[in-house]
């Protein structure tokens, strides 16, 4: 029997994280993965170029059932800590929006520091090896898996969420906390497109499927975000849908102001004497695509000249316009959902190390806690974070 002294379950963000940081350390570490390539999201991350972390990253923008939980773990490795790492192997990166720093050139320059480092303090990565069982011991914790059996004294869950099975995404995590009498919080997709089923919503969704609008005001729970959308033929997506995905409830009415920077009512009066002349269809074609001008003016108002418009009428237009209110029927699901809400209940981790209060020597670290990010590279930050957090005592 090979014994590690480190085993890490996961070879994804927070366990090679983890895993650089305990070989740095000097310890003899093991990283394990059933995958065939080691960190498949972050490849797949940020179509491809990798949204590795976000400069305003703050406890704010993570939801969990404990709210504390991430801060310690934020606060001792911070999104300039992985800038100073990522500026140490020279990959170009730039912000796009809103603090979201992106690599210039692809997501694998992300992979490849991470194994550059994970190879140069000596932590060995094996790739294709199915986790068999996992047993508790007096020292630590034996493993019975398909490349053999391996004894350790700390072992690392960094197995991930359920979001895109394809990707290697398995509950296996969430498995081994409760086998060591943890609680796992009901997981959902997050981060995740709307479908409709409404057949006059989905028609229309169907019809501009890839129009964006940009900057919209989208409500739901009172949580709120002003970014673009993106009509889909199965619903809505863009990132102030998938933000707003991950605080909605099935049932939950959704909000959305398509112009939330302009003064509808006063715009509309204003344009009614100006231009009395001009149909309803010609001034919001001055707003969206004439395509979507055409749609609304079809299907939410009569499109008539403006003088014709009652102050009554031109006030449900804006209202209309300012507040499109939805039930999606649903999501999209972990096929292409971007994270997992909910998991391994962080009242039973510490905050500091990750480390197991039910079973010593047992560390969770990632997505597979009850930890999630908003988007905008908020989620690799966690990895990076909590990854850390367990490899400097593990
Ligand atoms: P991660 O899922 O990365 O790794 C888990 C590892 O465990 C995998 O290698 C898997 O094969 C392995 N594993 C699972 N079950 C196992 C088992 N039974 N046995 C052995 N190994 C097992 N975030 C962000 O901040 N910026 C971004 O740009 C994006 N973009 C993005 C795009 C897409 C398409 C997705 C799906 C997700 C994102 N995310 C993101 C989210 C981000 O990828 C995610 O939060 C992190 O990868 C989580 O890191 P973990 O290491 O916790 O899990």
């Amino acid at each position: 029997m090979s014994s590690p002294e480190v085993v890490i379950i996961g070879a994804g963000a927070a366990g090679l994280m983890c895993a650089l940081t305990a070989a740095a350390r000097g310890r003899r570490v093991l990283v394990l993965d059933h995958a065939n390539k080691a960190g498949k999201k972050i490849l797949m991350s940020g179509g491809g170029r990798c949204n590795f972390t976000n400069m305003y990253t703050e406890p704010a923008n993570f939801l969990s059932h404990n709210p504390h939980f991430c801060k310690s773990a934020l606060a001792r490795y911070t999104q300039w800590d992985f800038i100073e790492l990522v500026c140490k192997h020279d990959v170009p990166y730039h912000e796009k929006k809103l603090g979201q720093l992106f690599c210039d050139r692809k997501a694998s320059d992300i992979l490849q520091l991470l194994l550059v480092e994970c190879s140069e303090a000596g932590a060995e990565i094996r790739l294709d090896t199915a986790i068999e069982q996992i047993e508790r011991t007096d020292t630590g914790y034996r493993l019975a898996t398909s490349a053999g059996e391996f004894a350790c004294q700390s072992l690392v869950i960094a197995t991930g969420g359920l979001s895109i099975p394809t990707l290697g995404a398995t509950g296996f995590g969430y498995q081994v906390a409760r086998q060591f009498g943890h609680s796992v919080l009901p997981t959902r997709a997050g981060l995740v497109p709307f479908t409709v089923t409404d057949p006059q919503l989905k028609a229309l969704c169907a019809e501009l499927s890839g129009t964006a609008v940009e900057d919209c005001l989208v409500s739901c729970n009172g949580q709120s975000f002003k970014e673009n959308i993106l009509f889909t033929h199965r619903g809505l997506s863009g990132p102030a849908i998938l933000q707003l995905s991950s605080y909605w409830q099935p049932g939950d009415t959704v909000h959305i102001n398509l112009l939330p920077h302009i003064d509808l009512p006063e715009w509309l009066a204003e344009q009614q004497r100006e231009r009395p002349n001009s149909e309803l269809k010609t001034l919001l074609a001055e707003l969206f695509t004439k395509k979507m001008a055409g749609l609304l003016a079809e299907q939410w108002f009569v499109s008539k000249p403006l003088k014709q418009y009652t102050p009554a009428e031109l006030n449900a237009v804006a209202e209309r316009l300012a507040d499109w209110t939805l039930i999606p029927a649903g999501t999209e699901g972990y096929r292409t959902a971007e994270v997992t809400l909910g998991g391994v209940d962080t009242r039973e981790v510490s905050s500091k190390t990750m480390e197991s209060q039910k079973s010593p020597g047992l560390y969770f670290v990632g997505e597979v806690l009850d930890v999630t990010g908003h988007l905008g590279g908020f989620n690799f930050q966690w990895a990076w974070a909590s990854g850390h957090a367990a490899g400097e005592v593990v």
